[in-house]
């Protein structure tokens, strides 16, 4: 695909399809993340890959802010979950910048994934205790975000359609509300 059509038609995928994703397009869509910018090349972050179907079973169901609300993701053929050491990154001006290295990584995984005709979805909804008790992830490290990853269905499910009435794809602001030029225009 070319990359503009990549970013115009790129869009949170909450349906998927029980296709596999071949493991060579996997490596690919890890391997955009490794290649990110990081504070000061840190590169603090770490991802699990789940595909085991249990797990993914058990972050759907269990791992929800608020109920069962990504149970969604147990379609999925993988669930990526991103993580970070902080101590490996850095602060400035009292900004934490895991955050942004992981951000950064994760939407290059996201972009590239959607190049192969696979979806996916950010989602920051979800226990972060329970995600690492389900992943034996240590204290130290935090979950910053989670997505599934695979094949869009073409009918989409209820819940999508529900969601997209008030977090719908297509609404954005417009430019002149976003950008101002030279200085702050209020
Ligand atoms: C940091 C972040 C957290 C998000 N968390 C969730 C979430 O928990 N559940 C969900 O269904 N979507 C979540 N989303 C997806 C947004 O709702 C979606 O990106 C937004 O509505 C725009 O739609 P689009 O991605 O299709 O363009 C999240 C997105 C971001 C960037």
């Amino acid at each position: 695909m070319e990359f503009e059509n990549v970013i115009l038609s790129r869009r949170s995928i909450r349906s998927f399809t029980d296709k596999e994703i071949p493991s060579q397009i996997l490596e690919k869509i890890m391997e955009a993340a490794r290649l990110s910018p990081s504070f000061q090349n840190r590169q603090c972050w770490r991802f699990i890959v789940v595909r085991d179907e249990n797990i993914r079973k058990k972050l759907a169901l269990k791992s929800g802010l608020i109920g069962k609300c990504n149970f969604f993701i147990k379609d999925a053929p993988v669930v990526v979950v991103a993580c970070a050491d902080p101590s490996k990154s850095g602060t400035m001006n009292d900004q934490d910048y895991y955050l942004v290295d992981v951000a950064i990584a994760f939407q290059q995984m996201m972009l590239t994934a959607w190049n192969y005709g696979i979806g996916s979805c950010w989602l920051a909804a979800f226990n972060e205790q329970k995600v690492k008790e389900i992943l034996e992830i240590p204290s130290k490290i935090r979950v910053v975000a989670m997505s599934p990853f695979g094949y869009p269905k073409e009918k989409t499910s209820l819940y999508d359609k529900a969601l997209k009435t008030f977090a719908g794809s297509k609404k954005r602001l417009p430019l002149e509300k976003i950008v101002c030029y030279d200085k702050w225009k209020k």
